[in-house]
């Protein structure tokens, strides 16, 4: 059965960095898999005077490989590619684009299908959006999606607005609002192994379970970004998408079917029972930090408020921890402990299950723990107790150590090939619900009120995984965190 999909899909932002490097090799790799086929046209708009020829110059380029069948094949795909200079600002543009989008439909045999896709600062959504409704843009026949990258809104109330603007002209249904963590084999393989064994549905609950450990880590600091990373930090940029959505995976019912009602309606419950602080409570639950300058193998490292475009007195959170609890009644009590920022020890995102030890008969039990690497090692680990080689009966921790095969990983499709194709075919599974970032932006609103009240900040040097503080937050309970990395260790 064929699995192609007609469509034209509107680029906002074709000339931009996410285009170039994430959105053109995903298009390819679903063109190479036949999604895409004969029928359909890619119009690539922004500001700058670029040619048809000149853009798909720009696609190929995005998409080159060496073997010359690929080359074949990039010169056909790029020959569906369209430009159009277009500022999104500029009313009287929206009627070139739906003149040449309704050309190419009558051209590729399309039949109305229509993505829209608003890879470009987040400050335009809301005007594409109103002009795609009052110059009529969307068709009356065929599907009209929207899909918009992330940041959505810095608060709830900018989250609602930017919502309203979209909803004036598309349905919840037509939006498809990226989280591209969703995207990624192992975030999705977390509700597999959930679901998917029995062994571990019977223990995954608060009688069972110590702690959940969420780790973000990324090894480089604010590079180019400083603009935007001032006006949103570790909070906003990581933690109300990321880190939520992969809580949600790990704290969630068990929905009745891996569709997109009931996995949204079971996320949405998780969110709803996370246990709300009060500023105080969040003060005291969530630590902001900053890195400061340091050596790496030698190598001086600027510190936070050293980096261009950053200001000397910044307070912006390029590490935050904390302490989240939940009321759903399978969970009650158990901390769940996420981390993420800048310029940490080593690149990772990893999640541990702690599982409780306890007396045995021979003895203390240690702690086990289930490792699910989402990147940049992909697989799993868990650790049991097992018996130390030779007499006695004496435990001993063991590994079982499950590791996707990084060719397997490199032909697998990426997150936003996946993340497009499900688009594509009309799966809003694993895209955020507006429910979802609402519950996730009141979750972090607190946090920042609680943190603006502040006058100071944390700080710990780059290459570190963040301030003391982060480790006490674990120890004043009796935890710890499971992945402590130093920059030697390669395993994980
Ligand atoms: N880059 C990434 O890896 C990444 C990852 C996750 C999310 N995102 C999100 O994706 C979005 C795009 O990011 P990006 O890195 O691709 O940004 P970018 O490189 O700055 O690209 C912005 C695009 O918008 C166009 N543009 C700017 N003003 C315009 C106007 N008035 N009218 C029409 N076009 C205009 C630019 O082209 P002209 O200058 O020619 O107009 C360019 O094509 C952002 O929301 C970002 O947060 C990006």
């Amino acid at each position: 059965m064929s699995n192609e999909v007609n469509a034209v899909i509107i680029m906002f932002g074709g000339s931009g960095d996410l285009a170039h490097r994430k959105l053109y090799p995903a298009l390819f790799g679903l063109y190479r898999k036949g999604v895409l086929k004969d029928h359909f046209a890619v119009i690539g708009t922004a500001r700058r005077p670029w040619s048809d020829d000149y853009y798909r110059g720009v696609v190929r380029d995005s998409v080159a490989g060496s073997e010359e069948e690929h080359e074949a094949e990039a010169e056909a795909f790029a020959s569906h590619f369209y430009y159009q200079s277009h500022d999104v600002t500029d009313s009287s543009h929206y009627v070139t684009l739906k003149q040449l989008a309704q050309k190419l439909d009558d051209q590729y045999a399309v039949g109305g299908n229509r993505m829209y896709y608003m890879a470009m600062a987040p400050q335009f959504f809301a005007t594409i959006a109103t002009h795609l409704k009052s110059e009529a843009l969307l068709t009356k026949t065929g599907f009209n999606r929207l899909i918009i990258e992330k940041p959505f809104g810095h608060d709830y109330p900018s989250a609602k607005e930017l919502n309203d603007a979209l909803t004036g002209t598309f349905a919840e249904e037509q939006i498809y609002r990226i989280d591209h963590y969703l995207g990624k084999e192992m975030a999705q393989a977390i509700l597999a192994l959930r679901f998917g064994n029995p062994l571990l549905k019977t223990v995954w609950n608060k009688d069972y379970i110590k702690d959940i450990q969420i780790t973000l880590a990324e090894a480089v600091g604010v590079e180019e970004r400083a603009g935007y990373y001032e006006t949103a930090g570790a909070l906003r940029d990581m933690v109300q998408n990321h880190v939520m959505q992969l809580l949600a995976y790990l704290t969630m019912d068990e929905p009745t079917a891996m569709t997109s009602e009931a996995v949204h309606e079971v996320k949405s419950r998780a969110f709803d029972q996370l246990h709300r602080y009060t500023e105080e409570e969040a003060a005291a639950n969530f630590i902001r930090a900053q890195y400061t300058a340091a050596a790496i193998d030698g190598q001086a490292i600027k510190g936070y408020r050293e980096e261009d475009g950053v200001a000397s007195a910044s307070l912006t959170d390029t590490f935050v921890a904390g302490r989240i609890m939940t009321d759903a009644p399978a969970f009650a009590g158990v901390p769940i402990f996420i981390r993420t920022g800048k310029r940490l020890t080593r690149k990772s995102t990893q999640v541990t299950v702690t599982f409780k030890g306890g007396k045995t008969p021979f003895g203390e039990g240690q702690d086990a723990h289930l490792t699910i690497y989402i990147e940049p090692s992909q697989g799993y680990t868990l650790e049991l107790n097992g018996k130390q080689l030779g007499e006695g009966n004496i435990l001993t921790p063991n590994r079982l150590d499950f590791r996707h095969d990084p060719a397997a990983i490199a032909a697998a499709p990426e997150a936003y090939e996946r993340l497009i194709g499900e688009a594509l075919a009309g799966d809003q599974t694993n895209f955020n619900h507006w429910r979802e970032l609402a519950q996730t932006w009141h979750y972090v609103d607190v946090i920042t009120a609680a943190w603006q009240k502040q006058t100071g900040i944390e700080t710990y040097p780059a290459g570190t995984m963040g301030p003391q503080a982060a480790f006490d937050l674990l120890a004043k309970d009796g935890h710890q965190w499971y992945w402590q990395p130093t920059r030697v260790r390669m395993a994980d």
